[in-house]
């Protein structure tokens, strides 16, 4: 029933699921003007003092430009939907409002303090000319220092790009030709098809394995065949991997890099994710691991600090492309937005505090999903990974088709992602975006479990 809003949605007060209410945190945003009564309308709560006590960070506390700021909380509790349903980016617009956004890779979290004020700053200076300078890549370094221990980011192998799909196509281009093969290992993130083969070169599948992890033999199957067709074979690797969360290790990011010497494969990681990876689980960069050194990472900081219309991102070369980087033309860094450059340092240099804030409420959101889940939809499984805010669902036992979004969509008005767009492996899979309220889930599972009767 299209544009019919489930029985279960409006009015009546909703369960609520998570902690018990506890006030904002310090510096949270002021109240906003009267919200709607819907369930899934109420004031999110703020974050427990648990919270707080999790935090592990090691970037700076005190922003280099002044006061200490208080340590935040959990974004995700920040917002109502009547304050995000103001917002007029894709995730607010694409659909009518009655239905609940949780596809595209936006989260419903305000600005983060130490982005806000460089912004500001910026805005007050008048700073809004073409970007320069290495600052972008001297932050970058300085995070991955922090938070992975590794040295491996020179300014002189970098580039800053408008963003992270732009840099891909970009750094392809620097690399091989428009008949050479791309391989990715599939269900992945819908562009890594579509702008790659745009740009004429074949997309070559290694699927996942059934664990949801990158699977060595079918990598290989996949460099042989591209390198039976000769040219310059790449390998777009996505690390951590969009759709399913999961974080390659050490030792499988090492069997790439061997793989790829020996079938002469150039490896580029999309590292956009690297950021939203659980403190529980060690991110290791693709550049990082013995052999890869041929392989470039791209990387923003636009997914973990929400910052996707401040366009910006990086790319970076290993010691052994260095010399691809006089390849991408001058023109695709003059065509990054100085502003992005200047909030994408912030976040990068000030911003760790707010990310650790993130990471634990998406951790409380996965083990709600879980729960939530096998309350409602037990025919649905779900495998938390620790990487991305993004959960991999596979519905093929609720009987629901080859494509469960759309009956998600039309019988219970929320809005997540089609499977079969991420390839091989998609059908009858959904993607949904966790980066949001507790309530919101909560009620976007409970329209889901309407939905499927
Ligand atoms: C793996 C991956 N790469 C790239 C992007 C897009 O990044 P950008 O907007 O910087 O091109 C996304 C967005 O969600 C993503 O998940």
């Amino acid at each position: 029933m299209p544009g019919t809003r489930p029985a279960c949605a409006a009015g009546s007060p909703a369960r609520l699921p998570g902690r018990p209410p506890s006030d904002r945190p310090q510096g949270s945003r002021p109240s906003a003007p009267a919200e709607p009564r819907a369930a899934a309308e109420s004031r999110p709560r703020a974050a427990s003092p648990a919270y707080a006590a999790d935090m592990t960070s090691t970037d700076p506390p005190v922003p280099a430009s002044g006061d200490p700021l208080p340590a935040p909380g959990n974004p995700l509790r920040q917002l109502t939907l009547a304050e995000l349903r103001r917002r007029t980016s894709e995730k607010w617009r694409a659909h009518p409002p009655d239905v609940l956004p949780l596809f595209v890779a936006e989260m419903d979290v305000p600005l983060a303090e130490p982005v806000r004020r460089a912004v500001g700053e910026a805005l007050a200076r008048g700073d809004t000319g073409y970007t320069r300078g290495s600052a972008y890549a001297e932050a970058y370094a300085g995070f991955a220092r922090r938070r992975w221990g590794w040295d491996g980011v020179a300014a002189e192998r970098t580039t800053v790009v408008p963003d992270v799909m732009t840099g891909v196509l970009e750094v392809l281009a620097a690399i091989s030709g428009p008949e050479d093969t791309v391989v990715v290992n599939s269900p992945v993130y819908t562009p890594f098809y579509d702008y790659v083969r745009h740009t004429g070169r074949t997309v070559d599948e290694a699927p996942l394995g059934g664990d949801l992890r990158l699977d060595t033999a079918a990598l290989e199957d996949a460099y042989r065949r591209a390198s039976a067709r000769g040219g310059n074979p790449v390998h777009l690797l996505c690390n951590p991997h969009n759709p399913t969360g999961t974080v390659h290790t050490a030792g499988e990011l090492a069997a790439v890099a061997e793989l790829a010497a020996r079938w002469g494969v150039r490896v580029v990681a999309d590292e956009i994710h690297a950021p939203v990876v659980d403190p529980g689980t060690r991110f290791t960069p693709y550049l990082s691991v013995p052999g890869a050194g041929a392989g470039w990472s791209v990387l923003s900081a636009s997914k973990a600090w929400n910052l996707a219309g401040l366009r910006a991102g990086l790319a970076v070369a290993g010691p052994d492309a260095a010399e691809d980087v006089a390849r991408v033309p001058v023109w695709v860094a003059a065509a990054t937005s100085h502003i992005g450059v200047i909030a994408h340092t912030a976040a990068l240099t000030e911003g760790g505090p707010w990310l650790d804030a993130l990471l634990a409420g998406l951790a409380d959101n996965r083990r709600l999903l879980t729960t939530l889940l096998a309350e409602q939809l037990p025919e649905v499984r779900y495998r938390p990974a620790p990487g991305t805010y993004l959960a991999w669902l596979d519905c093929r036992e609720a009987g629901l088709g080859d494509d469960p979004a759309a009956v998600f969509l039309e019988r219970g008005r929320v809005a997540v992602n089609s499977g079969p767009a991420f390839g091989s492996g998609g059908a009858g899979h959904v993607r949904l975006n966790l980066a949001t309220s507790p309530e919101v889930l909560a009620e976007a599972v409970r329209r889901m479990a309407h939905a499927r009767r």
